[in-house]
């Protein structure tokens, strides 16, 4: 299966993703969490990119697209996929368009997760995510058991630097001008199925499995 995650910030791209990843066993490929990684690590493409995370920017299309090629390159995704926040631009869907063309592959669907602005700020807001295994919790919606600690790993839970909400407002506006447009690209290429996100986590899961 090769599926990708459309949705603005904040919209459950990140805990969906994970729970398709376990339902189907396939790869989570987020380009978000490579790009933190690289940051975390402080190499070269980490410090590059660290300014234009923090203000809510996107990264170039050239320098995401290269890490996409390498991922493909080595494999990782070969027996399928779940994009989580890669394309983002129509210059990186044509990008993946041709590298999936090159191996004779389609991608089986594109899940576009709706909810409105105002969920967004509170949704992220409230989010902890694990140090360790990236596990997503959430003060209003899925809080942890034991305050601080990952129930997964017991890894420490931490809160992103583009979280703040004036940040997170500007994600919302590069959202609606550099990604939103990639709704009707996929709408054309008629794979794209819309889901209501603002059900619970797991009724959102069971709607995606169902229009899958
Ligand atoms: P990225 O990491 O991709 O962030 P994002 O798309 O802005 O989305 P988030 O990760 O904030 O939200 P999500 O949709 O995953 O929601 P989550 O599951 O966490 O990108 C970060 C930055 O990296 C970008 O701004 C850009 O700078 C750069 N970047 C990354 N990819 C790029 C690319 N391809 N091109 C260029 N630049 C790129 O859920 C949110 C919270 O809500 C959680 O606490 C969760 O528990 C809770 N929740 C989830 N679902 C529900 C529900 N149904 N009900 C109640 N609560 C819920
Ligand atoms: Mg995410």
């Amino acid at each position: 299966m090769r599926f990708v995650l459309l949705g603005p910030p904040g919209s459950g791209k990140g805990t969906q993703a994970k729970m398709l990843m376990k339902k189907y066993n396939i790869p989570q490929l987020s380009t978000g969490d490579i790009l933190r990684a690289e940051i975390k690590k402080k190499s070269k493409l980490g410090n590059n990119v660290k300014a234009i995370i923090a203000a809510g920017n996107l990264v170039s299309d050239d320098i995401i697209l290269n890490i996409i090629e390498k991922c493909d390159k080595n494999g990782t995704c070969r027996d399928g996929f779940i994009l989580d926040g890669f394309p983002r631009t129509i210059t990186q869907a044509n990008g993946l368009k041709k590298l999936l063309k090159k191996r004779d592959l389609k991608l089986n669907k594109v899940i576009n997760i709706n909810i409105p602005d105002k969920e967004v700020i509170k949704r992220i807001s409230g989010r902890w995510t694990c140090t360790n295994c990236k596990e997503i919790f959430n003060v209003y919606s899925k809080p942890e058991k034991k305050k601080g600690k990952c129930d997964k790993c017991s890894g420490e839970l931490y809160q992103r630097d583009d979280q703040k909400e004036d940040v997170v407002k500007d994600r919302l506006k590069v959202y609606k001008k550099q990604t939103a447009p990639l709704i009707e690209y996929y709408k054309k290429e008629k794979n794209l199925i819309d889901i209501n996100g603002i059900l619970s986590i797991k009724e959102v899961f069971e709607e995606i499995l169902k229009k899958l």
